[in-house]
């Protein structure tokens, strides 16, 4: 008895000083490493590469840092994130120099977006700020062009929340099983876009990540390499509502016939991706959102591209709305 009380008491001992150790250790910080090109980066602001970047970042950005109130991409509480994270926020990313990132260099924002290491300190963002290892270089360059651009949106504004206060569970998990991405070993380029399943698979999992929504579960995603993801496309992950606390989950996309979409038209589909629309006529809930922005033949890509996909069989409770 004696023995099993002084071998619980060093396990509980040690539980502590992890414990301890994670609090005061913190998010990790990770030496930062740009590369010279990185950091002479200077991107060309001209009305193609803005509009473009206009253009993916309706998609990509503006969902999370667009904040209702000031109309400007000045950051807005984080509603849909589980309540065990904490309280997030999404930061200001208009021009403002102190609040937002009008003093970042173009290399460091390629940077963060890249790894999600801050260049200014080398701290690791956790993952709820996405981060965008297979965007084509051009694609990141028109992101970047777009934030330096005369959009009203992105016009200074020096609107804040304080920073992150990032609590037990993420230092844990930003310790343990979330890491920074490396830097692409070199240049990342769009697909030929006539070579529709690539063009699909460019869209689906390097610029929107589909799959990360799509899949069996948000803490098993390989960002570095998505067809990896265990129930890639097969669906079944319950995200909230921007209320936090509704689950709706999210569909099987693989052609299954019977549990997933093997028996949608391409026309459904793509109703279904750019606006939200159901066969049925109703519309797909939160956090689907509709992708107007992506072009006819974008979608059509992403349709030839599922079709080469694994098809799981996995039967999704699906959100019903209760009214
Ligand atoms: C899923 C929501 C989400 C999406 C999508 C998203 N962000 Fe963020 N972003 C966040 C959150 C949350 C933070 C705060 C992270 C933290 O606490 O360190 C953040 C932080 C940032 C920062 C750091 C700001 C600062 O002052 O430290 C930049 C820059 C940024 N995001 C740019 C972007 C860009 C550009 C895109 C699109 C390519 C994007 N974000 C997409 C949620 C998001
Ligand atoms: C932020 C998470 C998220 C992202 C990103 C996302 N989806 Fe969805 N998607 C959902 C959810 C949740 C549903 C189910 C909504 C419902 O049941 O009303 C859904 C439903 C669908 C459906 C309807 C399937 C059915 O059986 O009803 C299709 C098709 C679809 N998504 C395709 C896509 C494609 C293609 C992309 C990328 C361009 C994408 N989604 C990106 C969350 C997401």
């Amino acid at each position: 008895m004696k023995i099993v009380g002084i071998l619980l008491g060093i396990v509980a001992l040690v539980v502590i000083l992890f414990v301890a150790y994670i609090q005061i250790k913190g998010v990790p910080h990770y030496p930062v490493e740009m590369t010279e090109q990185i950091k002479n980066l200077k991107v060309t602001v001209d009305s193609a590469h803005v509009a473009e970047g206009k253009r993916i970042s309706s998609m990509l950005c503006r969902e999370c840092h667009y904040s209702p109130e000031t109309k400007k991409l000045t950051g807005s509480p984080r509603t849909d994130i589980p309540k065990e994270f904490g309280a997030i926020n999404s930061l200001n990313i208009t021009q403002d120099k102190t609040h937002g990132v009008g003093n970042w260099t173009d290399g460091e924002l390629y940077y963060f977006l890249r790894t999600g290491i801050r260049p200014q300190t080398g701290e690791y963002v956790p993952p709820y700020m996405p981060k965008f290892p297979h965007v084509s270089d051009d694609d990141v360059h028109s992101i970047i062009a777009w934030l330096r651009s005369d959009d009203p949106e992105l016009a200074a504004d020096p609107h804040e929340y304080p920073p992150n206060q990032a609590n037990f569970l993420v230092k844990l998990l930003c310790n343990i099983a979330f890491k920074p991405l490396p830097l692409p070993t070199g240049p990342i380029t769009e697909p030929d876009t006539t070579d529709l399943v690539a063009l699909g698979k460019y869209v689906a999992d390097g610029v929107i990540g589909c799959y990360a929504c799509h899949s069996a579960d948000l803490k098993t995603l390989n960002d570095q390499d998505p067809p990896k993801t265990p129930g890639f496309y097969g669906g079944g992950t319950k995200m909230l509502d921007l209320d936090g606390v509704t689950e709706v989950a999210t569909a099987n996309i693989t052609m299954d016939e019977e549990t997933g979409i093997g028996k949608w038209t391409e026309q459904q589909f793509l109703e279904a991706v750019k606006y939200c629309k159901k066969p049925d006529g109703g519309l797909l809930h939160y956090p689907m959102a509709p992708h107007a922005a992506l072009t006819d033949t974008e979608v059509k890509a992403i349709y030839a591209y599922l079709k080469t996909v694994p098809v799981i069989q996995n039967k999704v409770e699906r959100f019903q709305a209760s009214n």
